[in-house]
This record gives structure tokens, C-alpha cells and sequence, in this order.
């Protein structure tokens, strides 16, 4: 592996949140930390310009009680059985809902469900975390990427 050393500019508190950040997570240094993020800005980009079916998780935290929207989820993940390999559901409270989706498909239709999900009513938060086992054949990083 090939390394070239750059310079870069940032602000000086974001720089000091970052190094907190760093120390308190056990990220390792600076450089290691940037590679890392650019790495998966990289593969980000890599999964979504790419054809061939991705993996995916897409975690939600819903009010389960707000209107319709229990049954919304229910008939888009009927919709999109093909795609929709498993789901774990969680009570968190008297009102709120853990899922996590396990999906499989093209990257472009797994971002689209994702985005339509996360964007209704009663969904506090949604991350969908896309990834394609084709990426990783052979190339020897998988343990890397493998211990986040
Ligand atoms: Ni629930």
C-alpha cells in the first residue's frame, strides 16, 4: 500500500471535537481516522453507482400509535416482499418501535424503500446501511471494515 502524506484545512473546534471524539471512542490517530472515513465515503459511493444486487440494513424508531403508520409499513414491506428478508421488531416503550430490515436488491430500489420509510410520519429516526458481499471478494479488507 502506497501512502501520500497531505495537508489539510479545518476548523480549529471541530478539529478539537474530532480529537475528543477520537480519544474517547479508541479511534486510533488522525490519519487512521480519515482513512477510515474515506474508505467508506468510497464504498458508499462504489455501492450506489454499482449494479448488482447490495445487502442492506435499514434500522427505524417509530411511534408505533401515530396514525396509519403501523399499517403503512406493514403493506410496504408486503409490497416489497421480494427484497424484505427478515425483520426484528423491538417494544422499546409503551410507544416506540425498534426494526431493523435485512434487505437484498439493486442499491438504487433499497435506497428508494428506505428513504420512502424514513420519511413518514411517526419515524423518528432511520439509517439505511447498505453493503455488497461482491465488493469484498478477494480484496482482503473485510476483517477491517469487518470490526466496525
Ligand atoms: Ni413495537
Amino acid at each position: 500500500m502506497e501512502l501520500e502524506r497531505i495537508s489539510i484545512t479545518v476548523e480549529r473546534d471541530d478539529l478539537r471535537r474530532f480529537d475528543e471524539l477520537l480519544q474517547r471512542r479508541q479511534l486510533g490517530n488522525r490519519s487512521e481516522a480519515l482513512r477510515d472515513l474515506i474508505r467508506r465515503r468510497l464504498i458508499d459511493e462504489e455501492i450506489e453507482l454499482g449494479s448488482g444486487p447490495a445487502v442492506a440494513s435499514l434500522t427505524l424508531v417509530y411511534d408505533h400509535e401515530q396514525r396509519e403508520l403501523a399499517r403503512q409499513l406493514v403493506s410496504s414491506g408486503h409490497a416489497h416482499h421480494a427484497q424484505v428478508l427478515s425483520v426484528l421488531h423491538m417494544h422499546l416503550d409503551e410507544r416506540l418501535c425498534l426494526e431493523v430490515q435485512i434487505l437484498q436488491g439493486e442499491p438504487h430500489d433499497l435506497k428508494h424503500y428506505a428513504d420512502r420509510l424514513i420519511g413518514l410520519r411517526g419515524v423518528k429516526h432511520g439509517q439505511l446501511v447498505l453493503s455488497s458481499a461482491s465488493l469484498w471478494e478477494g480484496d482482503g479488507t473485510t476483517g477491517h471494515h469487518g470490526s466496525h
